[in-house]
């Protein structure tokens, strides 16, 4: 059994989109452990984000998370890692799939609609940041 750390982006919440979110992954079979809507603060988002502090993208990516509410939640289950980064999709549309949560629904490389822990080390990492 795995767990990662998934966040509806404020996008996400804000188009009303957190119920087709999870469905698709409670079809999958995964267990929601933990979850809570929230405003983000500015040192939790830098931290969570922190490798990309020095890219050109990462002052519109933070202030991105912290301009509206967003879903953080924990995802229970096995593979659960690598089939929910799956299930969400790439972060460029021009290669998000149809099917995936991205692809159905992002036409945006920053405004993306959800995040994944990408590695054991990260979910372990991330879960501790937000939970
Ligand atoms: O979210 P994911 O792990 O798929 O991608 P990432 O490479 O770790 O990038 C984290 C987030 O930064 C993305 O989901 C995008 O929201 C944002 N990003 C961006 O705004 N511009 C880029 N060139 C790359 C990423
Ligand atoms: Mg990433």
């Amino acid at each position: 059994m795995e767990k990662t750390l998934v966040i509806i982006k404020p996008d996400g919440v804000k188009r009303k989109l957190m119920g087709e979110i999870i469905k698709r992954y409670e079809n999958k079979g995964f267990n929601i452990i933990n979850a809570k809507l929230i405003k983000a603060d500015k040192k939790t988002v830098k931290k969570h984000y922190e490798e990309h502090k020095n890219k050109d993208f990462f002052k519109e990516l933070v202030d991105y998370i912290l301009e509206d509410f967003i879903f953080v939640m924990i995802i229970e289950g096995e593979n659960a890692i690598n089939i929910v980064r799956t299930i969400n999709g790439h972060k460029d549309p021009l290669k998000a799939l149809p099917g995936t949560i991205r692809g159905d629904f992002a036409n945006s490389l920053t405004r993306n609609i959800i995040h994944a822990s990408d590695s054991k080390e990260s979910s372990e990492r991330e879960i501790k940041i937000w939970f």
